[in-house]
């Protein structure tokens, strides 16, 4: 088939279509244990929500009909942003009105959007990239640019910590920002290692990214008020160099494809201008779902009252259940501070993760190899890259459990034969 350079690179086996492809099938077969991917857990408590507002839309004069039936405009339900625009002002102070927020269809359509509106070929014909300060960061971001080349990023220092743990910092030393870079993004609750940068650390990039002139982008995926899967102090950072991501995903609505953009007018509106192109509209269903709930500010009390406990509970659960089963052996865990991962390190691992991981697919067990994790930095050789991978713990206890023990005694068998 003759396509054209976006073909060409939009249908290599990129690493997320690779992680979406074995989540499918796993999903598909019903015996997968699947510690692999970013699916949020079905919480009983929060999907009874969002039953009994499904039923309200639909009891409603013409709610059905309304629901289906109608385009949103490009920034999305108006409705729903205003409400929003209001809760944030209201918990945070934030300055901003409607104006300043677009909604997409999934925060991943946001970041293809922003990534290719701040990097890649410029105007005045300049080429810029987008950093990385501290990887590892999410796959999904891997390939989301319209050019190759496309991404700087930097390795971490790293902190050891008692008790088995670790955790990454960004590290200012080798953080040089050159005219090349048009905007620096990380995630915070950071997919894959849980990890939540500091307030210090944020405050440092987003300083660094004024004196650039250039945006600060902040994936907060799993961040505050919504769906709050932080387990940690960390205040929230928005200003009008700041560009905010959020989504439904993890308060319980990844199948209704909703983002959110928070940023200064001239970025929310170049976002409504993509989606007018690209979508006509961002869908509305997961708008209408949440806006009762953004409008009272229930959504604030959903996150911080039962999804944060719930997935508080499983990480450490999962986290002791490691210790039991992995004692004795050369491995440290990413300090759990937030998102729905442990991120576990073996160090001198006798092969490579990519290995390790094919191995428990044998033995129907799904995790991420870490080395995928690394965008920006794939072609640098770096042993710790493929140390390390990345387990959900989102799925029911059982389940984890048993993919840990199926973790251990791989690892086991693999130190054994060192
Ligand atoms: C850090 C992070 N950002 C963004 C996304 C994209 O989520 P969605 O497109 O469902 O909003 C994910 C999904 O797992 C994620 O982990």
């Amino acid at each position: 088939m003759n396509f054209s350079k976006f073909g060409e690179k939009f249908t290599r086996k990129a690493g997320i279509t690779q992680l979406m492809d074995d989540l499918g099938s796993a999903m598909a077969g019903g015996d997968m244990l699947m510690l692999g991917g970013g699916n949020p857990a079905h919480i009983p408590e929060v999907q009874n929500l969002f039953r009994k507002r499904m039923e309200q839309l639909l009891a409603e004069p013409s709610g059905f009909e309304t629901l289906i039936g109608n385009y949103d405009g490009s920034r999305g339900n108006q409705a729903f942003v205003e409400a929003l625009a209001d809760l944030l002002r209201n918990e945070f102070g934030w300055d901003i009105t409607a104006r300043n927020i677009a909604l997409t269809n999934g925060s991943q359509n946001a970041f293809f959007c922003l990534f290719n509106l701040f990097a890649g070929e410029m105007a005045d014909g300049s080429k810029k990239k987008i950093l990385f300060p501290l990887t590892p960061e999410y796959i999904g971001y891997a390939d989301a640019g319209l050019s190759d080349n496309f991404f700087a990023a930097r390795r971490p220092s790293i902190e050891m910590l008692d008790d088995g743990l670790f955790k990454y910092h960004v590290n200012f030393d080798e953080l040089e920002v050159g005219d090349d870079i048009g905007a620096i993004c990380v995630s915070r609750p950071t997919n894959p290692t849980g990890n939540v940068l500091t307030d210090a650390e944020m405050l440092h990039l987003d300083s660094i990214a004024r004196e650039r002139g250039i945006p600060f982008i902040i994936d907060k995926a799993y961040g505050t008020p919504f769906p709050d899967i932080i387990y940690t102090e960390a205040k929230p950072i928005f200003n009008s160099n700041a560009v905010v991501c959020m989504s439904l995903s993890k308060f319980g609505l990844p199948n209704l494809r909703t983002g959110i953009v928070i940023a200064r007018e001239e970025i929310a509106s170049a976002i409504a201008d993509i989606n007018g192109v690209i979508n006509l509209a961002p869908g509305g269903i997961g708008a209408r779902m949440a806006m009762e709930m953004v409008r009272t500010g229930e959504i604030i009390r959903i996150s911080r009252e039962i999804i944060k406990p719930f997935y508080k509970r499983k990480a450490f659960q999962t986290l002791e259940l490691f210790r039991q089963e992995l004692g004795g052996l050369p491995y440290r865990i990413h300090k759990p501070e937030g998102a729905l991962f442990l991120w576990v390190w073996f160090q001198d691992l006798p092969c490579t993760a990519r290995e390790l991981y094919e191995r428990l697919k044998k033995r129907n067990c799904l995790v991420v190899p870490g080395s995928y994790f690394f965008p920006g930095l794939e072609n640098e050789e770096w042993r710790h890259k493929h140390e390390c991978i990345r387990v959900s713990f989102a799925q029911e206890d059982a389940t984890v459990e048993q993919g840990v023990k199926i973790i251990a005694d791989e690892v086991k068998k693999l130190y054994a034969v060192k």
